[in-house]
């Protein structure tokens, strides 16, 4: 379970969280939506340590995360995969050593396991074809499911997907959300998503929180949301497709 409660931050001489409460139960979807700057990327960035509350407190499975030293935040990173905004790869790498880096980091498989490991997340996201390929020469659908891979390499028991079909047309997008929803199902994986799509929303999660002015404006669940006349559900769930 990931816990935020009462959370506050400022950066850049703003008040950026202002008492933000979310709770991620066991092998949930939580659908984290908001406005651009209203502190998304900045909340995943505190469940996995790069971030400190100024107040308030971050637990994952009950341990309050500013609290750990070094060894306990591997130790945490290990059990959490991170698919940044725009996939973040390596242009100089292979899609296959992109893969391979949060296994190489924390080294502890040799080199035929490391690449086993490898190559059996890129089957999964199907992305085994283009191991050799380099990330310039790929598409953004194809560098969002390395992205992908990188961030379940190490078999994590939480992945936060930030924004993970930015940038991507509805085919694709689909194709990401039912690799999300995959994640989740045959994986056991917890997931934290932060996306502006209504149609990442719905396809992929349990539960929806949108962000306003430093915390959760509305939180409930999929149907709750997408039936809401609550203003902010309004805005961000109702109409279109995406
Ligand atoms: N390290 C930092 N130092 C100063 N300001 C920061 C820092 N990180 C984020 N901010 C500011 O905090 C605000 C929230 O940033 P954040 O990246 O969380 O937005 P977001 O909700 O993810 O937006 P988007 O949808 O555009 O990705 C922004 O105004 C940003 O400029
Ligand atoms: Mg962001």
């Amino acid at each position: 379970m990931i816990e935020l409660r009462e959370v506050s931050k400022r950066l850049g001489g703003r008040q950026i969280l202002d008492g933000m409460t979310l709770a991620v139960p066991k092998g949930m979807n939580f659908v984290l939506m908001g406005p651009s700057g209203s502190g998304k990327s900045v909340t995943l960035k505190h469940v996995i340590g790069i971030l400190r509350p100024d107040s308030g407190s971050v637990q994952v499975d009950g341990q309050e995360v500013p609290a750990m030293g070094r060894t306990q935040l591997m130790a945490l990173r290990r059990r959490m995969g991170y698919l940044f905004q725009n996939g973040a790869l390596i242009n100089w790498l292979s899609v296959e050593d992109n893969v391979a880096l949060p296994l190489r980091e924390h080294g502890r498989l040799g080199r035929d396991e490391t690449r086993d490991r490898v190559h059996e997340v890129l089957r999964m996201v199907r992305m085994d074809h283009a191991a050799a390929q380099y990330p310039p020469s790929i598409s953004g659908g194809m560098r969002l499911r390395t992205g992908l891979a990188r961030a379940l390499v190490t078999k994590p028991e939480y992945v936060l997907y930030d924004e993970p079909n930015a940038g991507l047309d509805p085919i694709i997008s689909k194709q990401i959300h039912e690799l999300i929803v995959e994640v989740r199902d045959q994986l056991g994986v917890t997931g934290l998503i932060v996306t502006h799509s209504r149609a990442c929303a719905v396809q992929c999660g349990d539960r929806i929180g949108i962000l306003d002015q430093g915390r959760l404006g509305i939180e409930g669940t999929v149907d709750e949301l997408v039936h809401s006349e609550h203003p902010l559900a309004r805005a961000f769930l109702h109409g279109g497709t995406d």
